[in-house]
């Protein structure tokens, strides 16, 4: 009988959650061998929401699905986790850029790093969704100091996923011919889809597309700043994507992903001259162990190194304001 693997996850009676579950105890996460027991964490006012989303996994009957924890204390909720999902904090409104939450939802991740370092399992993964996820990941990570840096991520596969749909429909050709997509920094207006590395039906997208103006504006513009557009359309932030997303990021960190590149904003060492310690989104391969790793060796022309560069200045200035929550 194959273990199961425990699955944590936070914000679980919010929005992105009520897609996201569903779909994990369904094994679209983990593949449809894996038996998995979700630990589902809450705050107070969450509970009796959540008793009814735990109901709704309980009709499923779905046969992964090995049991359901719930709890408001995150000491409890991450006993013995895998992976931990960090979606719980407040989302945006209208108006608003996503660093004005990190005075609201920061403290929550310096908790909950603390209760990952010392009740996770010792293979933990974790993906910071909440916002800003990037720097939320940060103070986790610094909270955590028993747990290799390399386990805190950030999101920005969803960044990812609506770059290869943008790229897709441009170039007319499906999103399956879309490869090697990285996410540069910041999950945030200032982040960069890199279009000189990723691959359209093999040729880089520059080529492919052999449009800059069009990859440099308004491609560059509808990724960066989708996810307000769909607060003003939704009058809610994006949930079932997010939820998508989250789901991709831990299903090739744990299955791998072989010579293809997908984004993840992982603990950066100062590769391509990125300031040490930020949790930047890069261009990574996951060897389908556990690890990953950044890809080395590409060429940055001078518009990619400007890009990275204010990302880069952006998500400093984040660590900057959060400096009380960092250990
Ligand atoms: P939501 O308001 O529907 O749900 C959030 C849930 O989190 C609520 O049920 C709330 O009770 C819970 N919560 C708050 N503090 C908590 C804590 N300390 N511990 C556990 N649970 C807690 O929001 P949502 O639409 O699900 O979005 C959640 C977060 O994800 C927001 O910060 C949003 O901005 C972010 N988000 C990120 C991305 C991304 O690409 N990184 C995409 C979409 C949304
Ligand atoms: C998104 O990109 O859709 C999320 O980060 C939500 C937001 O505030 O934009």
């Amino acid at each position: 009988m194959t273990t199961p693997v425990r699955v944590a996850v936070t914000g679980a009676a919010g929005a992105i959650c009520y897609s996201m579950l569903f779909r994990i105890a369904a094994g679209e996460m983990l593949g449809k061998n894996t038996p998995i027991i979700l630990q589902l964490i809450e705050i107070p006012p969450g509970m009796k929401a959540l008793e009814g989303v735990v109901m709704e996994l309980d009709d499923c009957a779905f046969p992964l699905l090995q049991g359901i924890e719930i709890s408001d204390d995150p000491n409890k909720g991450f006993a013995g986790a895998n992976i931990a999902m960090l979606v719980g904090g407040r989302p945006r409104g209208a108006g608003m850029q996503r660093a004005d939450l990190i005075k609201i939802n920061g403290p929550i991740f310096e908790g909950q790093g603390k209760a990952i370092n010392d009740n996770a399992a010792d293979d933990i993964k974790v993906v910071v969704v909440g916002n800003p996820c990037n720097t939320n990941a940060l103070i986790a990570m610094h909270n955590a100091p028993d747990v290799p840096r390399q386990r805190f991520t950030a999101m920005t596969r969803l960044d990812q996923n609506r770059a290869m749909t943008q790229l897709a429909r441009k170039a007319g050709v499906g999103v399956d011919k879309i490869s090697n997509v990285g996410i540069w920094g910041n999950h945030s207006a200032t982040m960069y889809p890199n279009f000189y590395d990723i691959q359209i039906a093999g040729k880089s997208a520059d080529k492919a597309i052999a449009d800059e103006a069009w990859l440099k504006g308004d491609f560059l513009k509808t990724v960066s700043t989708r996810g307000g557009a769909i607060i003003a359309a939704r009058g809610a932030s994006s949930a079932a994507s997010a939820g998508n997303a989250a789901i991709d990021h831990i299903h090739d960190w744990v299955k791998g992903t072989g010579e293809n590149f997908v984004s993840m904003a992982v603990p950066s060492n100062g590769e391509y001259g990125v300031s040490e310690g930020l949790i930047f989104g890069y261009p990574v391969r996951c060897d389908g162990k556990g690890g990953y790793k950044i890809v080395e060796g590409l060429d940055l022309n001078d518009f990619s190194k400007e890009k990275i560069k204010a990302t880069d200045a952006e998500l400093s200035e984040e660590r900057s304001f959060v400096a009380d929550l960092l250990k």
